[in-house]
């Protein structure tokens, strides 16, 4: 092979196109003519491919540069005469209907944990609390010591705290109650806040209690509030949220920062075998800890206690969400298998 090869060649590949961009196509007919002629298994465009093996190494480059730009002329050349003369492309422009309502594009629903957070946010809204929220790291400062957790109280222990690596002062804030201590050292009452998060506790997980969960706290200080306040407030928000007839209780408790302390459970029912597990056979589900907010705790955020008082109260979210929606497993709420979470509603 020499270099007159290549130039004889590549004469060929030029009248090739030449011929090809001659081509009449007016029909259908004539398209499918030009299509075998030129694109089919045993085409031209086929035939010339055929020529690159004996090509000179040193003109292959050239050689294959110039088939490639006649292959895309022919297909681009094709394509054109396809919209005009194509019975298969008028058929199916014809059918486009204009006025055919459009896919409705998927949507996602919220998690069912949103939807009680923003029902709950909503209520509380209702009665003039306002949101606050911080931060999910915490210091030991606003999480323990402010709200009057003794040095030795059982929640400080690693078993129930993660704290951050290598340190003592910082950790996954085990509850929302340190944004009380937070709203209380910057502002001055009246205040009335509720403060919606994440939390975290080294918790064994199973069927009822998690690792991380969410609650809302709410705080309400201003002169003269009382306990009855607090219970009033409570059975607005249990009648909002579970409707009129819901029944409530207050049971005696104890947390460090409130006295008197309470726990607020709501009825639940034994109708069935999960409604005995979840609620150990007591038909009653405790959702929120409550309390008189401690003078000592005023004291630590610099709230005069002899002016002041105020109610504190801190509710489990997921909780609410086995009792409004049915669910057995708390687990569910956190492995984001979309069968179960398509089930609620995107509002
Ligand atoms: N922080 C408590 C908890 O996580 C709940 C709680 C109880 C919050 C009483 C309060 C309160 O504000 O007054 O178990």
């Amino acid at each position: 092979m020499t270099n007159t090869d290549w130039t004889s060649i590549r004469d060929r590949f030029l009248e090739a196109q030449k011929g090809m961009e001659q081509e009449v196509v007016d029909s259908p007919a004539s398209l499918e003519q030009f299509r075998i002629k030129y694109l089919g298994t045993k085409g031209i465009l086929k035939d010339l491919s055929g020529y690159l093996k004996e090509i000179p190494v040193e003109n292959r480059k050239e050689a294959g540069k110039l088939l490639n730009q006649i292959k895309q002329k022919t297909e681009s050349l094709f394509q054109q005469y396809q919209q005009t003369y194509s019975s298969a492309g008028k058929a199916s422009k014809a059918e486009i209907d204009l006025s055919a309502p459009g896919y409705p594009l998927p949507l996602g629903s919220r998690h069912p944990v949103s939807l009680v957070m923003n029902q709950v946010i909503d209520i509380f809204k209702r009665i003039g609390f306002t949101i606050a929220e911080d931060r999910e790291i915490e210091d030991d400062w606003h999480n323990f010591t402010a709200l009057n957790t003794p040095d030795d109280h059982p929640a400080r222990d690693m078993q129930d705290t993660f704290y951050i690596k290598d340190s003592i002062q910082y950790l996954l804030r085990t509850h929302t109650s340190p944004v009380q201590a937070r709203v209380m050292t910057r502002e001055k009452p009246p205040i009335r806040i509720i403060a919606p998060g994440r939390v975290y506790r080294n918790e064994t997980v199973s069927a009822r209690s998690h690792c991380q969960f969410h609650q809302v706290e709410g705080l309400y200080i201003d002169e003269g509030v009382s306990f009855a306040d607090m219970k009033q407030t409570l059975l607005y928000y249990a009648r909002e949220q579970y409707g009129p007839e819901v029944k409530i209780r207050l049971r005696p408790s104890f947390f460090p920062f409130t006295e008197p302390s309470a726990e607020m459970d709501v009825y639940y029912g034994l109708a069935d075998e999960t409604a005995h597990r979840i609620t150990k056979g007591t038909g009653w589900l405790e959702i929120l800890g409550c309390g008189m907010v401690d003078p000592a705790v005023l004291v630590n955020c610099g709230i005069d206690p002899d002016k002041y008082s105020g109610f504190a109260f801190g509710m489990g979210i997921e909780r609410q969400v086995l009792l409004k929606y049915n669910v057995p497993d708390i687990r569910m709420l956190f492995e984001n298998d979309v069968r179960f979470l398509r089930q609620f509603s995107a509002i």
